[in-house]
């Protein structure tokens, strides 16, 4: 069985958490670690006993020939990473979001597969231990027809929680029920409809976005209908965060770490209704729980293993990754028109700078990157005190 050579080009936190999942995996060889930051290769380096160590793209390329690179860097970064990748020609896995824009991701799809290389988008969620558990319990019909679909947050400002967390819903909503068909949104700043004065480029890098609370239904295929909640709450709760499966005889409750599953599609709280089941998670068959690999970091590599191997797409393709972003432009450009979206979009500009410049306004000034700082300013925006968030 063949080995897969692996380059890390971003050694921060989501590099890490790739390193560690990739250097645990049996098929897989780290080739190249590499970050701008000479420390921070060096310590992920000395973690993993890893001698292999670039501060340049370019000799990460030419020194570890890899078959696949994992770009875990900012957002903002992703597509010109992994045009400078395709150009030498390797497997991409990137983080998620794919990319900013429909357009930016329209071309490293057309690339990759110019060139025939796969993308794979790291929505490591759609694989993890309690998705395969909801997916296993799904396939022996334990809720029957899947119904609907409720997608929550974590409390984070509506349209930079869309891009940040709605992302890994969404893949998880398609991996469940097939592609989107149309959104209809709901955008409120301050309480008020968005406004093309509203709209901002998002903390973190992660492109051009809108609305403290978005509110969206989202339209499968087979009747089924999907909520996606992104709201700004007072605090931060990563708690809150997950998703419910409905079905015509039962309900699952997906979180990132754990599943439940409830036999019964109404909760009632009357003792006989309302009796959660935990689901039994379902692990990738080489990992090894007593390593530093998370487990569904771990399964997401096994699964681009898997797909390498056997020549198709990963579950989280770039295609699929593609898709999550016009969903997420879907979510943008309703809350902004106040109309449905029909998907795919065949206008691929950013729906947001397209408006604002239908109003005859530029690009938003820019922001601070940082989360924190980011809300503050956007709050002496709205002429409102210091935001009192907690991350
Ligand atoms: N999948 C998940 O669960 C999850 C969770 C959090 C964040 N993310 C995503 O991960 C990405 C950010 O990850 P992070 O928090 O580790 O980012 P980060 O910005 O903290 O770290 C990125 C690293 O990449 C390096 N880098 C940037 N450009 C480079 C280049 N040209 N060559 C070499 N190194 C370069 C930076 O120096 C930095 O060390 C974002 O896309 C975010 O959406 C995913």
């Amino acid at each position: 069985m063949r080995t897969y050579r692996v380059a890390i080009l971003g050694c921060r936190s989501r590099g890490t958490a790739a390193a560690r999942a990739y250097h645990a995996h049996p098929r897989c060889q780290i080739v190249g670690l590499c970050d701008l930051v000479r420390e921070r290769v060096d310590t992920l380096g000395d973690e993993l006993g890893i001698p292999d160590r670039f501060t340049d793209l370019d000799e990460l390329m030419r020194g570890g020939a890899p078959d696949i690179v994992a770009i875990p860097t900012a957002t903002e970064f992703h597509h010109e990473l992994c045009m400078r990748v395709l150009a030498y020609g390797a497997h991409i896995d990137v983080e998620k979001p794919m990319c900013s824009t429909l357009e930016q991701a329209d071309e490293v799809l057309a690339e990759a597969n110019r060139k025939g290389f796969r993308i794979a988008v790291h929505h490591q969620g759609r694989c993890s231990p309690s998705m395969r558990a909801a997916q296993r319990a799904i396939r022996e019909g334990r809720i029957g027809a899947i119904r609907y679909l409720t997608g929550t947050c974590k409390g984070y400002y509506g349209g930079y929680g869309l891009m940040n967390i709605g992302t890994h819903i969404v893949n998880n909503m398609i991996g469940l029920v097939g592609h989107c068909r149309s959104v209809t949104a709901l955008g409120l700043t301050a309480g008020d409809p968005v406004t093309p004065a509203d709209v901002i480029p998002s903390a973190g890098g992660m492109g051009t976005v809108c609305g403290e609370r978005l509110t969206a239904l989202l339209a499968f295929g087979d009747n089924i209908t999907g909520t996606l909640v992104q709201h700004r709450y007072a605090r931060v709760d990563n708690t809150a965060y997950g998703l419910e499966i409905y079905g015509e005889e039962g309900r699952i409750f997906w979180k990132s770490t754990a599943g439940w599953l409830l036999p019964t599609p109404h909760y009632v709280p009357d003792g006989v209704h309302d009796h959660w089941e935990a689901l039994s998670p379902v692990y990738a068959d080489t990992f090894d729980p007593s390593g530093r690999a998370d487990a569904s970091d771990y399964a997401y590599v096994d699964e681009f293993v898997r797909a390498l191997d056997e020549d198709h797409e990963h579950e989280c393709s770039g295609g699929e990754g593609l898709h999550v972003m016009e969903t997420l432009m879907g979510v943008l450009e309703s809350a902004a028109y106040g109309r449905r979206v029909m998907l795919p979009q065949t206008d691929r500009r950013h729906p947001l700078l397209h408006w604002r410049e239908v109003h005859g306004m530029d690009a938003p000034a820019s922001m601070p990157r940082d989360y924190r700082e980011w809300l503050e300013a956007e709050d002496r925006r709205l002429g409102r005190p210091p935001a009192q968030e907690t991350a």
